[in-house]
């Protein structure tokens, strides 16, 4: 199968000095793609900036911004069309939702800023995506399984991966997660806390049920 894996933050640029972004280090998605590699799978990881070396045998492709990184996914996903190769997305990249409407080619002077920043959206990777076999994340902070469900109905997905920000051993950062797969079918399984690569590993053979 081919694996195409989102990773990390994006972000978004006020000015070449400044952007919004979030804490993501890409750490789930960095395992995902060594888990997938692990079972034999063709990987291709499309990762916004972070600071982890890439796994052994995965393509790589770096992006800053949600565009790029829509991009740069659907490409990959043409890519393994062209070969007739069974593809799987996994989106576990935490991207920024929204930008700035417009970014300056120059450093903004602290004396021309106005205090507002006016924002649009950005795409929804996974949603915006054709790809048969889906998997996204859920992070949240409450009705974890209720967003879980409505995630994986809106976004068109074989499986949300959830979990709760704020249980212990679950954040951004950490080595390990405790997470709820939900699949299409309704049903849902509570993993014991693990690490990330354990997750990663049971994500790529639930992904391999679906080829
Ligand atoms: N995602 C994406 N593109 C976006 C936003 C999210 O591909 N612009 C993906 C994430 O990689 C993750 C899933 O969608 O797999 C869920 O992201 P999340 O931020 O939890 O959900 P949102 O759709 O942003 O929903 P909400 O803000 O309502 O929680």
């Amino acid at each position: 199968m081919r694996f195409v894996i989102t990773a990390g933050p994006t972000r978004e640029h006020i000015d070449p000095v400044r952007f919004l972004s979030n804490p993501s280090t890409g750490r789930m998605g960095f395992a995902v793609a060594r888990a997938a590699v692990e079972r034999g799978h063709e990987v291709v990881l499309v990762a916004g900036p972070v600071a982890l070396k890439t796994p052994k045998g995965v393509a790589r492709v770096d992006v800053t911004s949600a565009r790029e990184m829509l991009s740069a996914v659907e490409g990959a996903l043409a890519d393994a069309n062209c070969a007739r190769a069974t593809a799987v997305f996994v989106a576990t990249a935490a991207v920024a939702d929204w930008r700035p409407a417009e970014t300056a080619g120059k450093k903004l002077k602290k004396r021309d800023m106005t205090g507002v920043l006016r924002l649009v959206r950005n795409p929804d990777i996974l949603k915006t995506v054709k790809c048969e076999r889906k998997i996204g994340f859920a992070a949240e902070t409450d009705n974890v399984l209720a967003e879980a469900a409505r995630k994986c109905r809106e976004k068109g997905l074989a499986m949300v991966v959830a979990n709760d920000v704020t249980e212990k051993g679950a954040g951004f950062g950490v080595a390990t997660n405790r997470v709820t797969f939900f699949r299409r079918d309704g049903s849902a399984e509570r993993l014991p806390l693990m690490s990330k690569l354990a997750v990663a590993r049971r994500i790529v053979r639930f992904a391999e049920t679906l080829a």
